[in-house]
């Protein structure tokens, strides 16, 4: 099928790469020029494992290409996803503007018999407010609407894409709902569930599941706090729960509070949409609110070790809000960062891969001081502050740390990376997160 993809961010893109992998002849489209240029010369504007080589193999194979122009993507396409950012407006309110802008633009090349697909993350209603949009600029196009949410996880993009879960279509056409089942056949071929349901329906399914995801963490994380009371030891306990299959093992991991681009924002336009119903979610605010003041944990430990922060040299190592990703939104790392910049602290920092993304959004960048490796952001600091869970920090060697750290070579592990008894038996101080 000709798919046209609009916008190439994390999930534009993946989607666009994946599609033409499956088979689909597909053009991303973006209004940035600069990062059009760049994908038609093959280079991938951001880190993703696994992306950057099906973009070179499926742009050779003349199955994906990418445009600046709606003039010149849209009027082809059978099926059209819109992948463009909704940030966090007023009161947690998702910002449709970009998703509007783009389906009124879109409206004026499209042709008889496309599928208009919402892909973009947007409270339930959006899909209509789509419809309404095309429908005054295109009284008279033939054109359906769905919803069909991405569930990609950002570090596994690629394999959630090409190997998911479940794939949800939401339409209200026999024609819509046949043109996606035909988009995903490669998948549900290979006995990848798909369900299909009505267009608010699929459009909730989006928002419960990441919900659900950022309840269990948040759920876990005040567990964690608990055994630090009691004396119990949340691996275990994490560990004791997750063998029961009704509960699950994942997402269970407790540390300094969930980020990124999806679970603040999505919870936050939820809870808002429930407003504007007249409903109020008790459990989804009470998640937003553990983890608002999560990161502050950080803080009282290294203050419980080292006393005043003034003038102490602290590391932390990762500024990604997950490992896997360069991604830096919504990470913890920005906030406790500032926090410690504000209480006097030397800050160095290093990531493998997010330290560029951080200084491009951090506002007080310029105070940070940045390092090319772990051991080297260690020299001679008082503390090592773990925010992000790189296979790489586990690697490090521990003796050879101890050596190059300050007196107090303390270890607050946001993450849980390291086992306690090992640590401490190198002459380290160790906190992790509830044990
Ligand atoms: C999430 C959803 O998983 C994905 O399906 C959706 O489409 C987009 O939002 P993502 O934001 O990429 O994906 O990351 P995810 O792996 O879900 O982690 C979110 C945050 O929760 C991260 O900060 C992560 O470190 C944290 N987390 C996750 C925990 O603190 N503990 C856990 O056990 C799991």
């Amino acid at each position: 099928m000709r798919i046209t993809i609009i916008g190439t961010g994390y999930v534009g893109l993946t989607t666009g790469v994946c599609f033409a992998e499956l088979g689909h002849i597909v053009t991303c489209l973006d209004i940035d020029k600069e990062k059009i240029n760049k994908l038609q010369k093959g280079e991938c504007p951001l880190f993703e494992p696994g992306l950057d080589e099906l973009l070179k193999k499926n742009s050779m194979a003349a199955r994906l290409s990418f445009s600046d122009s709606y003039e010149e993507a849209v009027p082809n396409a059978d099926v059209l996803f819109f992948c463009i950012d909704t940030p966090s407006g007023e009161y947690g309110r998702s910002n449709l503007t970009n998703l509007l802008a783009a389906a009124k633009t879109s409206a004026r090349f499209i042709q008889n018999g496309v599928c208009l697909v919402n892909k973009s993350t947007a409270p339930v209603g959006t899909v209509q407010k789509i419809e309404e949009t095309v429908r005054n600029i295109a009284p008279d196009k033939d054109f359906d609407v769905a919803s069909n949410p991405e569930f990609l996880a950002e570090g596994k993009a690629v394999n959630n894409f090409l190997a998911p879960y479940r794939i949800v279509i939401g339409t209200h056409t026999k024609r819509a709902e046949g043109a996606l089942k035909n988009v995903y056949a490669p998948l549900t071929e290979k006995g990848v569930p798909l369900i299909s349901t009505s267009i608010p329906s699929a459009e909730l399914i989006k928002y419960a599941a990441n919900a659900f995801l950022a309840m269990k963490v948040s759920f876990i994380n005040e567990i964690a706090d608990f055994c630090e009371l009691v004396g119990a030891d949340i691996t275990n306990v994490s560990t004791g729960m997750g063998l029961d299959p009704r509960i699950g093992d994942k997402f269970l991991h407790p540390g300094l509070g969930f980020g990124g681009s999806c679970f603040g924002k999505d919870v936050r336009a939820l809870v808002h949409r429930g407003e504007e119903e007249g409903y109020e979610f008790k459990m989804i605010k009470a998640l937003i609110e553990v983890n608002s003041v999560r990161y502050l944990i950080a803080l009282t430990k290294l203050k419980k070790h080292l006393g005043s922060l003034q003038g102490k040299k602290i590391t932390v190592l990762g500024l990604a809000y997950k490992a896997g990703t360069d991604d830096v939104r919504d990470a913890q790392s920005l906030r406790i960062v500032f926090e410690l910049l504000d209480l006097g602290a030397e800050v160095h920092a290093y990531d493998p891969y997010a330290m560029q993304r951080f200084q491009n959004i951090f506002q007080r960048a310029d105070e940070v001081h940045y390092a090319s490796s772990a051991s080297q952001a260690l020299e001679g600091a008082d503390a090592a502050l773990i925010l992000t869970e790189w296979e790489e920090f586990k690697n490090l060697n521990l003796q050879n740390i101890k050596e190059r750290m300050g007196k107090s070579a303390l270890i607050v592990d946001g993450r849980n990376m390291f086992d306690r008894t090992t640590v401490e038996d190198l002459g380290f101080t160790y906190e992790g997160v509830g044990r």
